[in-house]
């Protein structure tokens, strides 16, 4: 996710905010830039590419005067990656700029409102129209202006904002996107992690969501949505730089665990819009959607296990042949492909290289591609005829958590749009789903709340030597990314069966004490799930159940359980992998493994 920092004081600031972008590369960015007040002007400057260059271009910022600016390390959502789409956008009249984390849902509303008023945009971004709509509203008070703009922006936002016509403040403002102000001597600080300024100060106030911030270099004034005055209190930020950087978490992969409410919120929010799902940014052609005979799945790792769910929610909603294929095979086998047919490849980096492979063969093959991709710009994203962009923010740690849910997230979309196209989906399956999607953030912030659990859990079975997952469908899905975190990260032997097949071979290495984790969320087959449990159980194995909650009557069958609320089947899996996430964490973490790196993985695999 983007970076946002902000600096008023006695010193020059431009070297300040270079060297607080620095503290925040680790969150992964592509461009970079700066604005600073230098008297009668806003001096910008900004650029695709490593902070390194933008340090190179202005010395250091020595080169870029003035004692007020504001500053930008930017992922790319809207736009690929490039100097005009880089932070921070001035307005058109050159007299605000603005820094921008988030999403702005309803961009092209306000683009196309202020561009009928003669507004000018030079980026394609979501976020150049944040700087020209605070102009349309100036009042001649920023934190007035700030709160006359607001009511207009739906989304996600922390902002900083610099004004010609107050040229000793700098405002800040925050909606769903973390951002907090830092109080130094003579000097005040904006920043969206907090390690980017613990050289300079530990005092931060933690803004909440609608409170505007306005910053002197001797004060930090709050307001609330009604421009009174608030009191807030100093927190003292006690841990050190290093911990910081993992924001406050040990491990990358715990941290974007526990960002899966705010990355789910932005895959899916923007998409829901008056009661329907609204792709039309995929541009998808209309008699195409009709058309549709086949749809092909294809990815690598975790991506696939997405692409497996994908299958199952195309034929539950178009009632057309749907394939999940692994992309090192999909591309060596001998898939029927025609013009009817649409090609889903699904990555987070997007630039696997056998998804890539696949890719261009589908494409050589005149089939039409639609890639499923995190990362903006990337091969993926460029080469397939339409993206569907995850919105994840960057991921460090080796295994997937936060980018896997969000691509189940996205195909659930992806499938409902093409039936509701197709006049597939009905009024009643349509509401059901959206009011699932629309409850997930919240109760993906409870599951995740209650990782005790699945730490009590992991100190009960983490020495195992061997473990099998089993599910039905969904849950078989889920079985083979459950047990793909816990190998990957624990080096634990782990194995995922459909539950129906164990009978027909893998029965026979269960044994007294073995460890299964069964899972069993969907209402539909909790009898042949019990079953199954039955059946390990006569044979000895310690059962790890994963139900949903009010299912006591397997949960009774289970010698443990992990507890999720349950949804409408198509949204249950990504409510139901957090607690096997958190398992396969605790699992390594107790062992003493490198969770963010584990042996011989590689976060992105390029070679073949
Ligand atoms: C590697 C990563 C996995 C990921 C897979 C596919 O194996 O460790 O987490 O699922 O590659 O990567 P992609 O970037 O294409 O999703």
């Amino acid at each position: 996710m983007c970076g946002v920092v902000g600096y008023i004081g006695g010193r020059q600031a431009a070297p300040i905010l270079l060297e607080a972008l620095k503290k925040l590369e680790y969150r992964g960015y592509d461009s970079a830039g700066i604005a600073v007040i230098d008297g009668e002007s806003i001096d910008v400057r900004k650029m695709r590419g490593r902070l390194q260059l933008l340090c190179e271009h202005t010395r250091d910022g020595q080169d870029v005067p003035g004692t007020v600016g504001i500053g930008h390390t930017r992922w790319a959502t809207h736009g690929a990656p490039s100097d005009r789409n880089s932070h921070p956008h001035l307005s058109n009249n050159g007299r605000f700029a603005v820094v921008h984390n988030g999403i702005i849902e309803n961009f092209r509303q306000i683009k196309a409102m202020l561009e009928g008023k003669g507004y000018v945009f030079y980026s394609e971004t979501d976020s150049e129209v944040i700087s020209n709509l605070i102009q349309y509203c100036d009042q001649g008070d920023l934190v007035k202006t700030l709160l006359a703009a607001v009511p207009h922006l739906e989304g996600s936002y922390a902002l900083g904002v610099l004004s010609l016509d107050q040229p000793g403040c700098i405002a800040a403002l925050r909606k769903d996107s973390p951002l907090i102000a830092g109080k130094g001597e003579g000097e005040s600080f904006i920043v969206s992690d907090i390690p980017a300024i613990l050289n300079h100060t530990r005092d931060v106030y933690l803004m909440e969501d609608g409170e505007v911030a306005l910053l002197t270099g001797d004060e930090i004034r709050f307001f609330n949505g009604y421009g009174e005055a608030v009191r807030k209190d100093i927190f003292r930020v006690s841990w050190d730089v290093s911990s910081a950087e993992k924001g406050g978490y040990e491990h990358f992969m715990m941290k974007e665990m526990m960002e899966q409410p705010e990355t789910l919120r932005e895959t899916v929010r923007p998409r829901l819009k008056e009661g329907r799902v609204d792709l039309d940014e995929l541009k998808l052609d209309g008699d195409f959607i009709r058309r549709l005979s086949m749809v092909h799945l294809v990815a690598c790792g975790s991506a696939y296990h997405a692409g497996r769910l994908g299958k199952d929610l195309i034929e539950k909603y178009l009632g057309i042949p749907a394939e999940a294929d692994i992309a090192s095979e999909f591309r060596y086998g001998s898939p029927i492909l025609n013009g009817d047919h649409l090609l889903i490849v699904i990555s987070q980096s997007g630039e696997t290289a056998d998804t890539i492979a696949a890719l261009r063969e589908g494409r050589r093959r005149g089939v039409k591609t639609l890639a499923v991709v995190n990362v903006v710009g990337s091969t993926i994203a460029r080469e397939a005829d339409h993206v569907l962009y995850t919105w994840a923010g960057p991921e460090i740690a080796v295994a997937t958590t936060k980018a896997y849910t969000a691509q189940i997230a996205a195909l659930i979309l992806l499938s409902a749009y093409l039936a509701q196209e197709r006049g597939q989906l009905a009024e009643a399956e349509r509401a059901e789903l959206i009011e699932g999607l629309e409850k997930l953030p919240e109760l993906a912030r409870r599951v995740l709340g209650e990782k005790e659990q699945a730490q009590y859990l992991a100190s009960r079975y983490f020495n195992r030597g061997d473990v099998y997952f089993i599910g039905r469908g969904i849950d078989y899905s889920l079985s083979l990314e459950g047990s793909l975190k816990l190998k990957e990260i624990s080096y634990i032997h782990s194995e995922a069966q459909a539950a129906g097949e164990l009978k027909h071979g893998t029965i026979s290495l269960i044994e007294q004490g073995t460890l299964v984790i069964a899972i069993s969320t969907q209402k539909r087959l909790r009898e042949k799930m019990a079953g199954n449990i039955q059946e390990v159980k006569a044979r000895g194995a310690a059962v790890l159940g994963l139900v949903t909650e009010g299912d006591e009557v397997s949960a009774a069958l289970c010698d443990d359980c992990l507890r999720v609320p349950a949804l409408p089947d198509a949204v249950q899996p990504i409510l139901s992998i957090l607690p096997l996430q958190l398992l396969a964490y605790y699992v390594a973490a107790l062992r003493g493994n490198d969770v963010d790196k584990p042996r011989n993985l590689a976060k992105s695999v390029t070679v073949e």
